[in-house]
């Protein structure tokens, strides 16, 4: 978190961070990602809820998360890469450059992976075949919606981003057409990758697997990983970023 106001010095932790959202604390600092990860909360599409409002919904202890966002606060020590003061063409740029490519670049592998994989190990374990199956339908998913955002969303982005002044009819068109969709895709592709995570019991091979079968998940999980990045920048900064500028 960024260094509070003197007035904020004598508050309770818990205080401080009961009604803030989970979105709002990711964007300061995206090492806090980690942390909702380890407790099983969605900072990319269900960003939105308070910290008190997903504790109780999941029945997670929430003295024992602020702890822990605490002290990963101590421990990553650096000062956290302030996305949220980026320009928006920069920020494209960074999503185009570090997720798009590493997304390009992993679907092939997830997706041969997944189905040796489910083709030596399927009779055994049949969450295999289902995985495979869902490795498809999100690399589908994706190719076409990043397609979307390369072609159509980004560049109508950029060059309002080069105007002197806001363009807002381009604006309202931008953020009542593509973002809605955009968004959704997100929340569809992201309830993909969760289903895969239960389905591999949180990416936890078991004893008999095979080097593949470990890479497999390890690889997921990676995937995820990156995925719930990405998908934060979009939804939380860059699309909030632009609602900021209709504002
Ligand atoms: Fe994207
Ligand atoms: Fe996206």
């Amino acid at each position: 978190m960024a260094s509070l106001p003197p007035y904020f010095c004598n508050m309770d932790k818990k205080e401080l961070y009961a009604h803030r959202t989970i979105a709002e604390i990711v964007t300061e600092d995206i090492s806090k990602a980690g942390i909702f990860k380890k407790y099983g909360l969605d900072f990319c599409c269900g960003g939105g809820r308070s910290i008190e409002e997903a504790c109780m919904k999941k029945g997670i202890d929430m003295e024992a998360l602020i702890r822990d966002l605490e002290s990963e606060k101590s421990r990553s020590g650096g000062r956290p890469v302030r996305f949220k003061s980026w320009p928006v063409h920069l920020l494209v740029d960074y999503i185009l450059e570090v997720h798009h490519n590493y997304v390009r670049e992993n679907l092939p592998i997830l997706k041969q992976f997944s189905a040796k994989v489910a083709k030596v190990h399927g009779h055994a374990d049949p969450e295999l075949i289902q995985i495979q199956q869902r490795v498809e339908e999100m690399a589908t998913d994706l190719e076409m919606h990043m397609r979307k955002e390369e072609e159509i969303l980004f560049p109508m982005i950029k060059k309002l981003s080069e105007q002197r002044e806001v363009d807002a009819e381009t604006l309202h068109l931008i953020l009542h057409g593509p973002v809605p969709v955009m968004e959704a895709e997100h929340e569809r592709v992201g309830d993909i990758i969760k289903e895969i995570r239960d389905l591999s019991h949180q990416f936890t091979p078991p004893g008999h697997a095979c080097n593949t079968y470990k890479a497999l998940y390890f690889k997921l999980e990676e995937f995820e990983d990156d995925l719930f990045q990405h998908i934060h920048l979009e939804n939380n900064i860059l699309f909030e970023k632009l609602r900021e500028m209709a504002a």
